[in-house]
């Protein structure tokens, strides 16, 4: 059985780091609400020249020579973004531009702040039916380019960033002892389209629009939301919290992450937590978290990492590999 087994990571964070009390300064806040409130100590922020397409070449370069491969083997690129350098074309043809690559396919794809779980899950559905061998999937976002600076209540939340896997689909014995991704679990429910938004767009108002958030509401559902796609993994592969090496989950909030790890019963040192440093970077927390995780030596060759997202849509999902 073809499985999609990671062979290399690479990420990217703008220069500009800004602190909780250098925010401070421009909004009514303070290091310690934020911090209290969200486990936030500071996030990076994309100048003019850093856009998403620029955060996810460099992102993407750094995973193929984590792979050790050449940019020509790869013929699938899928970018994970809602927050594109364009309306159009998609990031993912810049990036395969920019890595000089003229074969193959790339598109964006779009589910917030779940969007590289759903990227993951699509290029692992084109690798395992054979029709692609090697995929760039990258979650890459600018979200410091919708918020609204003078919005206490949202523009202390979320960071910019990108970070990239390279898959590639190799013949496994098809059990759960294999290496690559296990199951993937995918949901969307666009009732609470209003509890999470950008109140702009072409077909709205052609502005590009602020983020709008309930708080409240999206903190509610999230923890309740991401238990059902991981008890769908487990089922799938008989395994449960206690196999897993590594919970990386999307990092939106440390008190989503403890409340969501203490109902599943995850123990903390498995939970990977890069919230503080990054923020809320949406669709490239999860493979932000994986390169540091990975770079300082806690995910080695064969461990079981489970990765959970949820985000505006609502979208939200699971996916269960062996690195
Ligand atoms: N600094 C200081 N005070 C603030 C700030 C701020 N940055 N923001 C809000 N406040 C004030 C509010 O105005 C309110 O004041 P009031 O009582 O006088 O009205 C008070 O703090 C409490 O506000 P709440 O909204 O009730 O605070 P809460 O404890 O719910 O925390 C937070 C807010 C951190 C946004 C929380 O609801 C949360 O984390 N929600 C999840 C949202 C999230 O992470 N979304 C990310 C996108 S979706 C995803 O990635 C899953």
């Amino acid at each position: 059985q073809l499985r999609s087994v990671v062979r290399g990571i690479g990420s990217a964070l703008p220069a500009r780091v800004v602190t909780n009390e250098e925010l401070a300064k421009t909004v009514d806040t303070s290091d310690e609400w934020i911090t209290q409130r969200t486990g936030i100590r500071q996030r990076y922020i994309a100048d003019k020249t850093e856009t998403t397409s620029s955060l996810a070449l460099a992102a993407a370069r750094k995973a193929l020579a984590d792979a050790g491969m050449d940019a020509s083997e790869i013929d699938l690129i899928i970018v994970g973004t809602s927050t594109p350098d364009n309306t159009f074309p998609s990031s993912a043809t810049q990036v395969q531009d920019g890595l000089g690559i003229r074969h193959g396919a790339a598109f964006d794809l779009q589910a917030v702040c779940s969007g590289f779980v759903f990227a993951l899950a699509t290029a692992d559905k084109f690798l395992t039916s054979g029709s692609h061998k090697r995929a760039l999937v990258i979650g890459a976002e600018v979200f410091s380019r919708i918020l609204n600076w003078e919005d206490r209540t949202t523009c202390v939340l979320f960071g910019d960033g990108a970070g990239a896997l390279v898959l590639e689909a190799q013949e496994q014995d098809g059990a759960v002892t294999d290496r690559g991704i296990l199951t993937t679990h995918l949901r969307s429910d666009g009732r609470h389209r209003e509890k999470l938004y950008v109140d702009g767009g072409p077909g709205s108002t052609g502005t590009v629009g602020h983020l709008r958030m309930e708080g409240k509401e999206v903190f509610r559902h999230a923890v309740g939301m991401i238990t059902d796609v991981i008890e769908d993994a487990y089922a799938a592969t008989g395994m449960t919290s206690d196999d897993l090496d590594w919970f990386v989950p999307h990092q939106a909030n440390k008190r989503i992450i403890d409340a969501s790890a203490q109902k599943l019963g995850i123990a903390p040192e498995k939970v990977v937590l890069t919230v503080d440093r990054h923020g809320n970077t949406s669709a490239a927390s999860i493979p932000l978290a994986l390169a540091v995780a990975y770079e300082d030596g806690r995910i080695k060759g064969g461990d079981v990492v489970l990765l959970e997202a949820m985000g505006g849509g609502f979208t939200w999902g699971s996916a269960l590999l062996r690195w």
